[in-house]
């Protein structure tokens, strides 16, 4: 079993593991000049497009796990959904879902299948030696961007929802935890190896809000995965138990050390959490942070080392293969 796996399943190997969230897209210039010319969605519903894109990074820096290349939206486009993902803003939508007779209109699409994104995966594990990551949107993420429409910050409509109408509330997660479960089904039928959870905005609510509203539906999403299971939030500090008590593995956002989220969640395989401002300091504050956070890491079961936060586009793609080959033992003194 790959070092990877094995540490999902909480067995520390003889080093830790290393993928970095985002790993495929805008940092790399290969990434770029394949993706002229085509729409983010175009590309998530290009099989070979989209398998390339998951193997650039493993080819250039070596990381120990290929995420794959999509987005949160795709099973919604793929559901018939009218969205679309604008360059600099994210995800926007043709009509935000406020009503319940938006929400009826919603949930009468159905997420089937996708032989794009089952071929897509495919081609991944024939062609790489480490295991695939498959990932969806947690429905509280899926749901804030349907209900605003587009990016907002502080979620007051999807907020304002889940208080005015929590009938509605229910049908929107219960379809969103539908469509992002069959998305995670497809990609470990087609030989993804572990499955990440993102529930980016999680954060922004409090305990008692996340734990009513937001967590039963996150578990239903969970529920279809038959692999081990990651799940990865930020601005988490706060709800990381009860994030925790429906995955294999909890994702951690570089806000807390690791050793502190080890005594909130004891025994927990953990996940993280290189701060990416340490990605533009000088080589050498770098690396102490590295070893900083793996030796933090040392107090849970199995940690896997990654990012706090996805790659930003600008960061220097030698840095991040840098880490890799610094963590791997393979980097030069
Ligand atoms: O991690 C990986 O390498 C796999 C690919 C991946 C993408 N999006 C590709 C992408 C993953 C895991 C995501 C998840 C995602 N998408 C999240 C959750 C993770 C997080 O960062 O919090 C969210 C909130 C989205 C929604 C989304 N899609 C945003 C906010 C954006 C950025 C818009 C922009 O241009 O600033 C996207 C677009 C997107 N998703 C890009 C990539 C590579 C950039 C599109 C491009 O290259 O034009």
């Amino acid at each position: 079993m790959s070092l990877l796996t094995e540490a999902a399943r909480g067995t520390r190997g003889k080093r830790v593991p290393v993928w970095f969230m985002r790993q495929a897209g805008r940092s790399l210039p290969e990434y770029r000049s394949l993706r002229e010319g085509t729409t983010m969605l175009e590309a998530c519903l290009n099989p070979e497009m989209a398998a390339e894109i998951t193997m650039q990074p493993v080819r250039r820096h070596g990381v120990d796990g290929a995420v794959f290349f999509s987005d949160i939206v795709t099973p919604l486009k793929i559901a018939g959904i009218d969205v679309d993902i604008k360059p600099g803003v994210g995800p926007v939508f043709g009509h935000p879902i406020r009503s319940s007779s938006d929400i009826d209109e919603l949930v009468a699409h159905e997420f089937i299948d996708s032989p794009e994104i089952r071929k897509a995966v495919e081609i991944c594990v024939n062609e790489l030696d480490v295991p695939v990551l498959g990932f969806g949107g947690a429905p509280f993420t899926l749901a804030a961007y349907l209900v605003e429409g587009k990016p907002s910050r502080d979620h007051l409509a999807a907020r304002a929802l889940m208080y005015s109408d929590p009938e509605s509330w229910d049908r929107l997660m219960t379809w969103a935890a539908d469509i992002t479960g069959q998305f995670l089904k497809i990609q470990i039928e087609a030989g993804a190896s572990i499955v990440q959870l993102f529930d980016s905005w999680a954060g922004s609510l409090s305990l008692a809000t996340y734990e009513e509203k937001v967590l039963p539906y996150s578990m239903r999403a969970l529920s279809y995965a038959t692999v081990p299971t990651i799940h990865f939030g930020t601005g988490t500090t706060r709800i990381l138990p009860q994030m925790a008590s429906i995955s294999d593995v909890l994702g951690v956002d570089y806000r807390i050390r690791l050793d502190e989220v080890a005594k909130l969640v004891p025994n927990k395989p953990l996940q993280g959490n290189i701060d990416p401002a340490f990605l533009f300091a000088p080589w050498e504050v770098l690396q102490k942070h590295i070893d900083e956070v793996i030796e933090a890491g040392k107090a849970a079961p199995s940690h896997i080392l990654n990012l706090g936060h996805g790659v930003p586009p600008n960061t220097d793609p030698d840095v991040l293969s840098r880490i890799v080959a610094y963590v791997q033992g393979r980097l030069e003194p």
